[in-house]
């Protein structure tokens, strides 16, 4: 560069850092003369809620209320201020893919372009902040919260986040990122205490959350239920203070759960800024001053009991977030609403998220000129899943489901349908919905079986038949409904079945999947679903999703089962996760049991060759580079996972750890070389002798592959 021009370009970066330093002095000034300006009573307002989804603000000097609104993957519909369902609000909008399907996409990218869908559709709807990504670690496959999460693996989580953040962030709304932490069960979730190991809190627990904080710049989060360590998760010290302010340095501001904090004084002292919720029992009349951290709290700023300089922290990190979304002095650019954009996005994740689990022989993709009648078998074929699950329901604007994505993108395939089961609780198996699947199957070329689990209809009867769903965890892991049997003769009268689940995770299949040749994974795949599925199943899409759980063959043999403990102790709520670090593919791998279908794990419809394997490595720091070729027909992509292990340390590690990935598309032929840096920390593991990140120097080896269990290429490097 000549040197006018470089002078130029330093006297403009100059000025724009000292821009930027002088807005935020401004901004911080601007908060201090505001505090100044306040009363303590005004201050009390600001730290609790004022009806069901907002803030108290303070009207004389222009402080807004601050609207939240779940939820994790679509603006909730309208409630009114103390939770009625407002049904002639215009609040049906974009319904995305469930939490746990963003993740099976393994696209950092696509995480940024739903953040973007939920932050821009929050924006429209007058909200300031969107009760999401909801990123507790997946630990058991009973958690009816599953489908809302993303995975059993902390750098994937830590992956996906930051781009949701950042997504919702960069329209000027902010996340909320919850549940913080340890909130791994539904089954007694109000009083459970969890118990762990500090190591299993930093390797396992704790990454994503850092993560949200320190890379996506989360504005603000949500403490959980549970008790950690035997303190309430919102007035946790260890957790908020200690932890999250102190050592992650998050500016934000924590808010509760709704209706999660127990004592004034310990929320006061040890963390929470915004007490929320409603306290279903005074409704019809809340009393938000009687809050917690209602109007006790000017009681006992005036009788000396509580710093009034640490209730201004509390109003100071509420005001940081209202400025940096400019709900104070400035606007907001508007967002927009059910965009075809959005649905496309939505569409997206729905393709590059559905998992294929197995494909004996080639059955699919099905040949729509070949293929003269399809039997759809399964009430899931037909259920809109928007509207269930719990806060994080959705009125969608329109929601396909896989019956008419089936019918629409068939040609001219002719389709018959049988339910095939009820849903209600405790439904078993009815002969003769069985005898008419039956029939169906026999007289077509193919079935297409859409079962699995569900969520409730509607907010009140949502845990009629909950499986997935808020407060209420699965009774065990086996199909519901009857559809064992029904799989079993279904499959029985034609070979030719595809069996597609919906649902947030596992279920066992040992009764069946000998026999079935062909298997989806389709989570709850949002108001696109039902298109994205038959486009995969026809072949106009190729799949890319990958699990972001290990899907065990049977519940006993999971590793939070056999080693931990789950729901916990009867008598004290106690519940110790003895399985440690040992979590998801970390149990399976180190333990050496056999998993159904592998973390990572998720076919294609064509074939990847790898190849080329380097690694180089000095002070602390690898390279990992390989290539990877398309071998098959058509286009496709592979997410490329990078493992470590570490050939002998201090104290036990896992057989091996995900550290990278890469989602590589491929046209038929095409190969690329990949190169996968790996920091420090991809080497690092907590010692809790210690208590500290340690790397110790030896041998460390890399596995490159398709799935934990699929690793194609084997290197090693000394550090
Ligand atoms: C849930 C949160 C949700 C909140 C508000 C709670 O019961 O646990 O995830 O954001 O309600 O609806």
């Amino acid at each position: 560069m000549a040197k006018k021009p470089r002078l130029l370009l330093l006297i403009l970066l100059a000025a724009f850092a000292q821009v930027h330093a002088q807005n935020k002095i401004d901004t911080s000034a601007r908060i201090d003369a505001l505090i100044k300006k306040m009363t303590l009573q005004e201050k009390v307002n600001m730290i609790h809620s004022s009806s069901s989804f907002t803030s108290g603000g303070v009207p004389r000097l222009g402080i807004p209320e601050m609207v939240t609104s779940d939820g994790p993957h679509g603006v909730r519909p309208e409630h009114g201020r103390d939770w009625e369902l407002d049904n002639n609000s215009l609040d049906s909008g974009t319904y995305l893919p469930v939490g746990v399907c963003l993740a099976a996409t393994w696209n950092p990218r696509l995480g940024y372009e739903y953040g973007k869908v939920l932050g821009s559709e929050a924006n429209y709807r007058g909200k300031d902040v969107i009760l999401g990504p909801g990123i507790n670690i997946i630990r058991t496959p009973l958690n009816g919260r599953n489908f809302e999460y993303q995975s059993e693996d902390p750098y994937l989580v830590s992956k996906m986040v930051v781009g949701y953040i950042r997504g919702v962030q960069d329209q000027g709304i902010s996340a909320c990122v919850k549940h913080y932490a340890a909130n791994n069960q539904e089954a007694k979730r109000f009083t459970v205490n969890v118990e762990m190991s500090e190591r299993a809190l930093r390797e396992i627990y704790l990454p994503g959350f850092k993560a949200a904080v320190q890379i996506g710049g989360a504005n603000t989060l949500m403490s959980s239920y549970n008790k950690f360590r035997g303190q309430w998760a919102s007035q946790n010290n260890y957790l908020l203070n200690q932890i999250l302010k102190k050592e992650w340095g998050f500016k934000g501001l924590v808010m509760s759960d709704w209706d999660a904090v127990h004592s004034t004084m310990q929320a006061l002292w040890n963390g929470m800024d915004l007490e929320m919720g409603t306290d279903l029992h005074m409704l019809p009349n809340p009393d938000y001053t009687k809050f917690f951290l209602g109007d006790t709290v000017v009681s006992l700023v005036n009788a000396g009991r509580f710093p009034e300089y640490l209730l201004d922290d509390k109003v100071r990190r509420i005001l940081y977030v209202m400025y940096k979304t400019k709900m104070i002095d400035g606007t907001r650019k508007k967002g927009a609403y059910n965009t075809k954009a959005h649905q496309q996005t939505a569409h997206k994740v729905a393709e590059e998220g559905i998992v294929l689990l197995k494909n004996q022989n080639n059955l699919l993709p099905l040949n729509k000129e070949k293929t003269r009648t399809i039997a759809v078998i399964g009430l899931n074929a037909q259920r809109k899943q928007s509207m269930g699950g719990g806060s994080s329901q959705v009125r969608a604007f329109y929601e396909v489901t896989p019956l008419e994505g089936l019918q629409r993108n068939g040609g001219n395939i002719r389709i018959n349908y049988a339910q095939g089961y009820n849903i209600a609780r405790d439904a078993k198996a009815d002969a003769s919905l069985i005898r008419q699947a039956v029939d169906a199957a026999s007289k077509a070329d193919v079935v297409v079986y859409v079962g699995g689990t569900t969520h409730g209809y509607n907010y009140s009867v949502w845990k009629d038949n909950a499986y997935d769903a808020e407060d209420t965890d699965k009774p065990n892991m086996l199909l519901p409904f009857g559809q064992d049997e029904l799989l079993q003769a279904v499959l029985k009268a034609n070979p030719k079945t595809v069996v597609v689940l919906m649902g947030g995770g596992a279920v066992d299949m040992q009764q069946w999947i000998n026999q079935a040749p062909a298997i989806l994974q389709a989570w709850y795949p949002g108001l696109e679903g039902g298109n994205a599925l038959a486009k995969i199943i026809f072949g106009d899409i190729n799949p890319s999703g990958k699990l972001p759980m290990t899907f065990p063959k049977q519940l006993e043999d999971h590793g939070s089962h056999k080693l931990g403990e789950y729901p916990g102790d009867k008598d004290t709520a106690n519940v110790h996760y003895m399985d440690d670090i040992y979590v998801g593919y970390r149990y399976y791998d180190t333990y050496k049991v056999e998993p159904q279908f592998a973390f990572g794990h998720g076919l294609s419809y064509t074939i990847f060759q790898y190849s080329n394997l380097k690694v180089t490595g000095s002070k602390g720091k690898a390279t990992v580079s390989f290539t990877i070729r398309n071998n098959g027909k058509v286009a496709g992509a592979e997410v490329a996972q990078v493992y470590v292990s570490q050939a002998s340390s201090a104290l036990p590690r896992p057989e091996k750890e995900l550290k990278g990935f890469e989602k590589v598309f491929l046209r038929p032929g095409e190969h690329k070389t990949i190169s996968i840096s790996l920091d420090e920390d991809a080497f690092k593991y907590f010692n809790d002798v210690k208590n500290a990140w340690v790397m110790e120097p030896g041998i460390f080896r890399i596995g490159v592959g398709g799935s934990s269990r699929d690793i194609k290429l084997k290197g090693e490097v000394r550090l």
